[in-house]
Parts: C-alpha cells; sequence; structure tokens
C-alpha cells in the first residue's frame, strides 16, 4: 500500500517536473538532468541527452521532437558521459556546462564573462541555442554559430573576407561516435568565386562549383530547378545587403556524413522520414581533383580521365594504370598573343575561378587574350566573366548541363587539328561502311523475324500495371510488358513506312522521354510519331504515364493522341501533325519568318487557349491532373494557330481530395517551375499556374525566361517585367514589333496577370479560373502582385534600392537554408 503511494507521488512529482519543463528556457539554478528535456515553443526541436546507434555513451544535443534520432548539434562530442547521470546547468559564471555524476565539467560554453546579470540559455523555434542576459536580447554564445555536422534552416556557413575565420560543419568520427571528424565543410570565398568546399584533414575533397547567385554551377541538378534553399548574404562597412528568398513550408537539413558526403534531407511529414534529396559526391567525378591538373573526368565514360584537348599524360606510364593525380601538360607552349581557344561544352568548371568585372560575353575573350597569365574563361550570365590563371584543376564534363569553358591553346593546336581531322575522317567513312553491312544483316533478320510473330505483342491489364498510393498513380517498373489499353493499335512496319524508316529529315524534335519525326500515312494523313528511345532512363515510366493521362483526356486545347504501337522494344506514340510547331520554334526560333504572324490578337489568343488547356486539367476532366512541366516547347499549334498543351509524361493525376503531392526527384526545367517545387518538390495546382504565368510573359516579351539578360539592369525576365509594370511603363516590356499604344491597356493588363501568376506563395497565385475569369473581364479590377521572388539575378536592390552589381567584393559573405517553415 505504501508503495503504491510512493508511486504514485513519484509519478506525480514526474509529472509536474515535466510540466515545468515544458518551458524552453533554462535559467540560473535550474538543473537538468538526463532524461529531461527543454523544448522549443513550437514543439520542433528538443535540448537533452541522447545515445548514438551502437553505445551507451550520452552526449547533451539538440534534435529534433518529431525525429529524436536526428540530432543536429552535439554539446560534448569530444568527452563523452559513460552513465546516465549527466546534467547541465548554467555555471555560477554565466557559462552553459555539462557536468558528469561527480559535479566534475566535461563541458561548457566557454565564454569568458566578468559578470553576467540573470543570464538564460533558451531553444529557439529554429533550433538555435543561445546563451544571453535575461534584459537583453543579445546572443553571447549561439550553437548556430558553432555547428555540429548540420545545417538547418536559419543557418549560416560563413568566411569572413578579412581574417579568413568560417563557421563550418564538422563531420561525426563514425555514426556511433559523434567526435570531430576528418571532414569539414563550408563555404570558401576566398579561393575564387565563392562555392561550397568539403575538406578531408584541410584538403579538397569536393566543391560545388561557383555560386552564381542562383545555383552552383557544379551541381547538375540545380540546373534543372531555380534554386535551392540557398541564400547568399553580403555584410559590409558600407550597408548590408541580402537577398530575399521564400519562407518554404518544407524542412530541409544538410549534413556531412563521417564518410564525407554532403547530403541534403527533405522531411516527409506524411511518411515520417527523411527523403534524400541529393548527395555529393554523387561519384568518383566529384571527387576534387580525381584527374588531376589539366584533366577533365567523366562519369559516364571509361577511363573516366582524359586530358583536356591540348594536353598530354605527364606520365604516361601511371595514367595508363589508372593512376591520374599527376595530371596532364602542355602539349605545345603558348605564345601569347599568337593563342586560340578551344571551346569545351557542358563543364563543371576548374576550381579557382576569378570573376571579373565584365559581364558582357564577347569581352571575355578579349579580356582573357589580352592578359599572357590568363589560360582559359568562362561566362554566366550571373556571374559575368570567369578567368582561370595557373591551373585547371577539377574539371569535370557533365551531361547536357553546365557552362562552357574555352581553353587557351597554342594556334599551332589547331592547325595539328586539321591533320587529325583527316584522320578522324578516314576512320569514320571505314567504320561507316562496316556499320552499314551490319545494320544491313541486321536488319534483315529483323524483316525476316517479324514476318513470323507479328501477332506477338503481348497485352496486360491496367491493374498489374500501376498501384495507386496516397498521392498520385505510380507506374511499376518491373513489368516489361505495356497496355495501351483500348488506343487504336499501329504496326511497327506502318509507322516505319509512314516516317521512311523514321529518317533524320523527319525529325521534328525531342520529347519529353524520345525522338519526335513527322510521317505520312497511306491516306496522306499527317501524323507525328514518338519513339522510346532505348536510352531514355526514365522513359519507360513517362511512357506509360503519358499513355494513361492522355488518352483519357480530350480538349481542343490539349494534344489528340491518335493510338499506339507495342511490338518488341518499340514502343511508339502517335498524335496529330502540327504544322506550326511549337510555340517554343515560334517564338524564339532566330529570325524566324511565322513570327510575324504571331501579332498581339493572335499571343492573346494562345494564351487564351492555354489557359483554357490547363484548366480543362485540373478541374473540368473527370481527372484532376497537374502537368508539372508547362514550357513553351510543350506547347504545339495546329494549322489555325490554336495552342495545344502535349507531353504529359511527368504529369501527376491526383483523387479526389488532394491538392498537393511532393516527391523527392524534382523533374521539370529550369525557368519554368515554381519556388515550392524546384525547392522542396512540393506541386499543386498552383505549381501549374506558375509555369503558366512565366509562359504568359514569355509569349508579350518574345524572349526565353532563362536567356532574357538585360545588360544593365541584369534583370531576369521575370525581374523586367516587375520592374517596368511596376514604374508603370509596361509598354516598355512588351517585344518592340508587336508594342503599340492602342493595346498597351490591355497588354499591360496581361503582364500584371503574369505577374500575379508567378508570385512568391503558392497561396497568393489565382486559381487557373480565376485567371481565365481575368482574360475574359469578367473580373475586371485586378489584384496587386506582390514582388516575385526571382526579381533580382546577380544584383540586389540595396535598403535604399540602390542596386549593387559586384556581388563578390565583400566583407563577409554567408550562405544559408532557408529561414523559417
Ligand atoms: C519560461 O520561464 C520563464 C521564467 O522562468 C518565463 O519568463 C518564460 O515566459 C517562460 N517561457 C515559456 C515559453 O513558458
Ligand atoms: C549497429 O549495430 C548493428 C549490428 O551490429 C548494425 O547492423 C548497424 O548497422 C549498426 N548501426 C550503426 C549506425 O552503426
Ligand atoms: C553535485 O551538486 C549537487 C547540487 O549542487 C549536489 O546536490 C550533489 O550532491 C553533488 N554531487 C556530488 C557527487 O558532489
Ligand atoms: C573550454 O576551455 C577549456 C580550457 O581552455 C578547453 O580545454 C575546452 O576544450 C574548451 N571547450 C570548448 C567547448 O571549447
Ligand atoms: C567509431 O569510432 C570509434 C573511435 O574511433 C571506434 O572505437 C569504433 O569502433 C568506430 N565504430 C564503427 C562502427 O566504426
Ligand atoms: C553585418 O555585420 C555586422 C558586424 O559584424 C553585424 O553587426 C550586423 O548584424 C551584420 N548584419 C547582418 C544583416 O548580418
Ligand atoms: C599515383 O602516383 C603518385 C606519384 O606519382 C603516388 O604517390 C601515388 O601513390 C600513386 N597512387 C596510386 C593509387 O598508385
Ligand atoms: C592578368 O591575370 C592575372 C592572373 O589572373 C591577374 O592577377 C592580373 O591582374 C591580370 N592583369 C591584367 C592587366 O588584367
Amino acid at each position: 500500500m505504501s508503495r503504491r503511494i510512493t508511486q504514485l507521488i513519484v509519478l506525480i512529482l514526474q509529472s509536474v517536473a515535466c510540466l515545468s519543463l515544458q518551458n524552453d528556457t533554462l535559467s540560473a539554478g535550474v538543473i537538468i538532468r538526463d532524461p529531461e528535456t527543454i523544448v522549443s515553443a513550437k514543439q520542433d526541436y528538443k535540448l537533452g541527452f541522447f545515445s548514438p546507434p551502437n553505445t551507451t555513451n550520452r552526449y547533451l544535443g539538440i534534435f529534433f521532437s518529431f525525429s529524436e534520432e536526428t540530432v543536429i548539434w552535439v554539446a560534448n562530442r569530444d568527452a563523452p558521459l559513460k552513465d546516465s547521470s549527466g546534467a547541465v546547468t548554467l555555471s555560477g559564471d554565466g557559462n552553459l556546462v555539462v557536468l558528469d555524476g561527480t559535479n566534475r565539467t566535461v563541458w561548457s560554453t566557454n565564454v569568458t564573462t566578468t559578470s553576467l546579470i540573470n543570464p538564460v540559455v533558451q531553444i529557439l523555434d529554429t533550433g538555435n541555442l543561445v546563451l544571453r542576459e535575461e534584459a537583453s536580447g543579445d546572443a553571447l554564445w549561439e550553437s548556430f554559430s558553432h555547428p555540429t555536422d548540420v545545417m538547418v534552416q536559419g543557418m549560416r556557413l560563413m568566411q569572413n573576407v578579412n581574417t579568413g575565420k568560417q563557421v563550418l560543419l564538422t563531420a561525426w568520427k563514425n555514426a556511433t561516435d559523434p567526435a570531430i571528424g576528418s571532414f569539414t565543410g563550408g563555404l570558401d570565398a576566398l579561393s575564387g568565386t565563392p562555392q561550397l568546399v568539403v575538406w578531408d584533414e584541410g584538403r579538397p575533397h569536393w566543391r560545388s562549383g561557383p555560386w552564381n547567385g542562383l545555383i552552383f554551377l557544379g551541381i547538375k541538378e540545380m540546373f534543372y530547378a531555380y534554386l535551392d534553399g540557398f541564400t547568399q548574404v553580403r555584410n559590409d562597412s558600407v550597408g548590408n545587403f541580402f537577398y530575399s528568398r521564400p519562407q518554404n513550408n518544407g524542412l530541409v537539413t544538410i549534413s556531412l556524413s563521417s564518410s564525407g558526403s554532403a547530403i541534403r534531407k527533405l522531411w516527409n511529414g506524411e511518411a515520417k522520414r527523411w527523403d534524400v534529396v541529393m548527395s555529393y559526391p554523387e561519384n568518383e567525378c566529384d571527387v576534387y581533383g580525381t584527374c588531376g591538373p589539366f584533366g577533365s573526368c567523366n562519369s559516364l565514360e571509361s577511363p573516366i580521365c582524359s586530358c583536356l584537348r591540348g594536353f598530354e599524360p605527364a606520365n604516361e606510364d601511371e595514367w595508363g594504370r589508372g593512376n591520374w593525380t599527376n595530371g596532364c601538360r602542355r602539349r605545345k607552349q603558348l605564345r601569347c598573343g599568337d593563342d586560340g581557344f578551344e571551346r569545351m561544352r557542358y563543364m563543371k568548371v576548374p576550381d579557382f575561378a576569378r570573376a571579373s568585372s565584365s559581364r558582357v560575353q564577347d569581352e571575355c575573350r578579349t579580356e582573357c587574350l589580352g592578359n599572357c597569365s590568363c589560360i582559359a574563361y568562362a561566362y554566366d550570365i550571373n556571374i559575368g566573366c570567369m578567368f582561370w590563371s595557373d591551373t585547371l584543376i577539377d574539371t569535370q564534363e557533365f551531361d547536357r548541363v553546365g557552362v562552357d569553358l574555352y581553353v587557351r591553346l597554342s594556334a599551332s593546336e589547331f592547325d595539328s587539328h586539321k591533320e587529325r581531322n583527316m584522320y578522324i575522317i578516314i576512320g569514320v567513312a571505314v567504320g561507316f561502311v562496316c556499320i552499314s553491312v551490319m545494320m544491313f544483316i541486321a536488319w534483315w533478320f529483323i524483316v525476316k523475324r517479324k514476318g513470323n510473330n507479328a501477332q506477338d505483342s503481348s497485352i496486360l491489364e491496367a491493374g498489374q500495371m500501376f498501384t495507386t498510393d496516397s498521392t498520385a498513380i505510380v507506374l511499376k517498373n518491373e513489368s516489361k510488358e505495356v497496355n495501351i489499353g483500348d488506343l487504336p493499335k499501329f504496326t511497327f512496319e506502318m509507322l516505319a513506312n509512314a516516317t521512311n524508316q523514321f529518317h533524320e529529315d523527319n525529325l521534328l524534335g525531342r520529347g519529353g522521354f524520345g525522338p519526335v519525326y513527322k510521317g505520312v500515312l497511306a491516306n496522306n494523313k499527317e501524323i507525328a510519331v514518338k519513339r522510346l528511345s532505348a536510352e531514355s532512363g526514365q522513359g519507360m515510366q513517362e511512357f506509360m504515364n503519358e499513355v494513361i493521362v492522355i488518352s483519357k483526356l480530350q480538349h481542343r486545347n490539349l494534344v489528340k493522341l491518335l493510338g499506339g504501337c507495342v511490338e518488341k522494344d518499340e514502343k511508339i506514340l502517335i498524335y496529330e501533325y502540327m504544322p506550326n510547331k511549337s510555340l517554343d520554334a515560334c517564338l524564339f526560333g532566330p529570325t524566324n519568318p511565322t513570327k510575324k504572324l504571331l501579332d498581339w490578337n493572335m499571343r492573346s489568343s494562345i494564351i487564351e487557349g492555354i489557359g483554357r488547356g490547363i484548366l480543362y486539367l485540373h478541374r473540368d476532366s473527370r481527372l484532376r491532373i497537374i502537368h508539372r512541366d508547362l514550357k513553351p516547347s510543350n506547347v504545339l499549334l495546329d494549322q489555325d494557330w490554336n495552342p495545344k498543351i502535349s507531353d504529359f509524361g511527368m504529369a501527376r493525376i491526383f483523387g479526389g481530395n488532394e491538392d498537393h503531392g511532393s516527391t523527392a526527384r524534382v523533374v521539370g526545367t529550369y525557368g519554368y517551375m515554381a519556388p515550392e517545387y524546384g525547392m522542396e518538390g512540393r506541386f499543386s495546382e498552383k505549381s501549374d499556374v506558375y509555369s503558366f504565368g512565366v509562359l504568359i510573359l514569355e509569349i508579350i516579351k518574345g524572349k526565353k525566361n532563362t536567356h532574357y539578360f538585360n545588360d544593365e539592369l541584369s534583370l531576369s525576365l521575370i525581374g523586367c517585367a516587375w520592374k517596368m509594370w511596376n514604374e508603370g511603363n509596361g509598354l516598355s516590356f512588351v517585344e518592340e514589333s508587336i508594342a503599340s499604344r492602342e493595346t498597351e491597356e490591355e497588354m499591360v493588363r496581361c503582364i500584371q496577370m503574369g505577374l500575379l501568376c508567378v508570385q512568391e506563395y503558392p497561396k497568393d497565385r489565382p486559381s487557373i479560373e480565376i485567371v481565365l475569369s481575368m482574360l475574359s473581364r469578367d473580373i475586371v479590377d485586378l489584384p496587386v502582385p506582390k514582388q516575385p521572388v526571382f526579381a533580382e539575378n546577380g544584383s540586389t536592390p540595396g535598403p535604399n534600392g540602390s542596386t549593387q552589381q559586384n556581388v563578390y567584393s565583400n566583407n563577409e559573405l554567408t550562405l544559408s537554408v532557408l529561414d523559417g517553415r
């Protein structure tokens, strides 16, 4: 009986203790003993003792309260407590200390203080632990300035350009031991244009490539996404400048693993786990300097290393054995004045880029040629010219993304090219003959076999192909067999004949998963034929996605699927043919004669048509579909210039009540993706509205968002529209050939609608039916749009509205993950 009562009292005492510990603040005299914790006001972060996996050692740390194994900060990382008798408190001198069972201090914040009045330690909603005097708000010490291995939103990695002092992440020794490991990571702002670097015992292990204000030039994924939640803050003696970036709703961390990988993770609230969004180094080529100086790495080739053109291995033997560390040397010495440049496409630019003030592409070459110590240059619209002098190290060749690098070579290198070219031509000719013979034989076999089993294309029921998960229809990849349902079937032979055996002259372009050919059927009907290419990795999924989505839809502003063909390894879809090609070709084609036809009436009816197509997808069809890749090349034009949305390879179908989804694999196109989608993989109808807004502005301006660049102001297309509209000068944004005072009111209204669609927060963007009501003037008065996120591109307005061009000559640079959540 008395034991019961004691237990009860203990229980009550515990719950009272718990209640008092609902507080996020630790004041002088209070002791927190293992396993008590304090919790941030919004309940997201906890400070308390924990044990890493596979050990009984105890450490004081900060972790997520909904994911307690995710520790973001460790106090006594080098001084573990051997049992759970630890405590944390404020010492007499005001420092936060960790005590062991014998009251010995094992860790201290070590702030030198003389007399603190009422020191308190508080865990903030950002996950930052701060030590301050209760009255004054200034932090004397904060955990964000002494990070462990994880960066959370609001934290800054920085380097002081004057002192060189850095705030770095330091990896754990291994997964069970949080002690200081060999890898550190942070911002390097001194050895060239700012970039993120991971060091291994102080030697570079991986680098992100230069930051251009939007993306890191050495991270492939970033070329597809707008920005990745990073923001650069400059802070110099004249004033503070910073990039404003959206408050996002996602929870992102960047951690440095004990093996030196920088890993970006996104919290998946539904599945209650962290999804890895990016992890670098991804392959051997990403490891710093794998191919040595003047070498270039390509992960898709074997061997992965080669010398840059004009260079040869410094040590043939070693190179041949696959030891590339010594790199390559120049074959023909430079003679200054008499040199040329070799262009290398799709590169991760070498380390030690020096940015110049020159912001015009043509000037880069002249400037480099005029300086004998300049051995290479490159250009990025946000950075301007970049130059290299002593060495070219950690160069990498990407697949289809990256920057053009121009390498300086002796003029005689270009002569010897001609000789080499001769050999190449002879070689190619011989090869061609061989291949032709082989192809003939192969063709002969195929024709023979086809005769035998033309009926063989097996069909599976749809239910076996895909399952429905909570957010979208997901395709199962295991099945090699494909069902194209009720679609009319075409034979491969018919299509091969229609397209002149898929002849290159019939090539119309490339769709999501393969080339598109023009074809003419026996009855003279023109068709477009999209063939799944063998090398397209995600192709199979996109193919089936397209079949599912589009075979269920019919609308005059969506491209019509006429049929399909599944035979052996061939998977082909057949569409109606669009004589006026894509909006992309019409609007941005070089001096395109059809562009003259695109007068204002035509353009506004194209805008309306696209809007109606989107409305059908979002609302009117039985399904609710998010397209996810709206851009001019996916809008086709029929003979009457009616726009038709195409390419549903990335589209998502939603069930009744859901209205948004998220994905770890962000697909889409740089320039058209809404910020929340590009950064966090969250997509909704409003992300399509964002892309539609970009389309509207492009149609009005006649220029591409990604390529548009105003030299003087260095503004993006959206920034330019915003600036001119805001200054009441909307007409000057309109493409010159169509700008007219008579239609000014309509045009400016249309720009305003575009700006409403590209607002930062999805909730601020109008839904597609509202946009259409605005277009048809059922809604007469338009709301005033907020400033778009990407208004600045390489330059930032200061507090007084001034524009600062030179982003890189500053005292202190920081890169941080977005604030808030
Ligand atoms: C925590 O306690 C202090 C006093 O001990 C009080 O001033 C503060 O408001 C409390 N904070 C919260 C979030 O309850
Ligand atoms: C802990 O130990 C188990 C069994 O030895 C092992 O499978 C697991 O990977 C270890 N976990 C970590 C984080 O080292
Ligand atoms: C540690 O300090 C606490 C409070 O000051 C005291 O109650 C406890 O007896 C001390 N423990 C040891 C082992 O000295
Ligand atoms: C605090 O200072 C002591 C003595 O100078 C040192 O041994 C200890 O490593 C320091 N602790 C931290 C966390 O810096
Ligand atoms: C982690 O490191 C510690 C100390 O260096 C070592 O004793 C331990 O075996 C390591 N654990 C693993 C799983 O590698
Ligand atoms: C800029 O630096 C100064 C001095 O380090 C600091 O007081 C100020 O808060 C900083 N401003 C910003 C916006 O970070
Ligand atoms: C590559 O060669 C360098 C010396 O040229 C040598 O120090 C290094 O150990 C070699 N690496 C390998 C993996 O053999
Ligand atoms: C030439 O290039 C070097 C190294 O990049 C640089 O230090 C120097 O200032 C340049 N000279 C001129 C005249 O631009």
